[in-house]
């Protein structure tokens, strides 16, 4: 039968601050997972404040008893989270009470159903500090770069190339390309990642490849309420990218939007989940890479990618482009432009001084 992977993420309090989750919110969502008869496996991790459920069961996508499993797990964890008075206690929670899908009510999910192949390697990338479009350059490298993926080249299997589906976040609208012919039509909208986001790639066969959370929470909330640190899911090998050709595009940190009160860019820089406690200026962004090797749905592994010294040169380079960043202080492009920043506390400032105004 088919297996689902399902991961759902949520920011239910920082410890400290925004910077990490405290282990007792992770020890109660293994607790809470751990009771349910419905997951085959599940692994919890972090990336700075974020809460990841990784899961595999048998429901589907979508699947109410799925998505109230991990609601009530980020609700128990919120719990904790206001006794401890971390800082912003059930922050992504942004519904009362579960109402049939995870989709809408604040936590990021990504998810995909598959047949398990003879050996299904898949690798959880999961980041903080930033926002859905994160993704939009490194599954660009991934699935249609051949100076990133030589396999685009030499595997016959993947010589045909992939369709993204491409969501528009401002109109919620969708629309497929086909790599390698709309290449550049692809990059007209994926190179605008505040506002066009990769949900998911397919082989040209139709097999999901990879997806990844899209969820708004400032559009969600029509405020500011952190950004929407996503996740992403990503099979390889067999005709999908190698394991080492989906890890490699994050070995050139790229400019990413939601640094210091998401409201700043800067360098997404790999770690180790061990150094996913984002500080210097809430931050540099982060993103780990856990890898998992599927065996009748059980997730063995993670392997924690990014622990690997061969990313020791890229976090230099991340940590170099972070210090330039910070160099230019409250000036754009550190700053984000103000259509960006209209969902941050900004705009509030702004009206303020509205009336200062006088016509030239
Ligand atoms: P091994 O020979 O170590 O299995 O490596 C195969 C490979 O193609 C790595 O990219
Ligand atoms: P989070 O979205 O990770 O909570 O970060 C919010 C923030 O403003 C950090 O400075
Ligand atoms: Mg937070
Ligand atoms: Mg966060
Ligand atoms: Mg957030």
């Amino acid at each position: 039968g088919k297996i689902t992977v399902t991961v759902i993420k949520a920011d239910v309090g920082g410890f400290v601050g925004h910077s990490s989750v405290h282990e007792e919110l992770l020890a109660t969502a293994r607790e809470q997972l751990a009771k349910s008869s419905l997951l085959v496996d599940y692994h919890v991790t972090h990336v700075g404040d974020d809460i990841n459920l990784i899961m595999t069961h048998r429901q589907g996508v979508d699947s109410e008893e799925i998505h109230k499993l991990a609601w009530d797990t980020f609700v128990a964890c919120t719990e904790v989270a206001k006794k401890l008075k971390l800082y912003g206690a059930g922050q992504d929670l942004l519904a009362d009470a579960f109402s049939g899908n995870v989709k809408g009510l604040g936590p990021g999910i990504a998810e995909m159903e598959f047949t398990e192949r003879t050996s299904e390697p898949i690798i959880v990338f999961a980041a903080d500090k930033t926002e859905p479009g994160a993704w939009n350059m490194p599954l660009y490298k991934m699935f249609a770069d051949p100076f990133n993926t030589i396999g685009l080249v030499i595997d016959p299997k993947m010589h045909d190339g992939f369709k993204f589906e491409v969501l528009d976040l401002i109109e919620n609208k969708k629309i497929i390309f086909s790599t390698p012919e709309d290449l550049y039509d692809l990059l007209v909208f994926i190179g605008a990642p505040g506002r066009y986001c990769i949900k998911s790639v397919y082989s040209k066969s139709g097999e999901i490849a990879a997806t990844s959370s899209t969820q708004r929470l400032n559009l969600m909330a029509g405020r500011y309420i952190g950004k929407d640190d996503p996740v992403l899911i990503v099979r390889c090998q067999s005709g999908l990218p190698a394991v080492g050709e989906a890890l490699e595009p994050f070995a050139r940190p790229h400019l990413v939007s939601g640094w210091m009160r998401g409201s700043h860019s800067g360098p997404l820089m790999p770690v180790s989940v061990a150094d996913a406690t984002p500080s210097r200026f809430d931050g540099p962004p982060r993103v780990i890479a856990l890898g998992f090797q599927l065996a009748e749905g059980k997730l063995i592994g993670p392997q924690d990618f990014f622990a690997d010294r061969a990313y020791d040169r890229a976090r230099e380079i991340a940590l170099r482009i972070a210090d330039y960043m910070r160099s230019l202080g409250p000036f754009e492009p550190h700053r984000l432009h103000l259509e960006e920043m209209e969902y941050t506390t900004l705009p509030l400032v702004l009206e303020k001084l509205k009336d200062r105004f006088e016509k030239i």
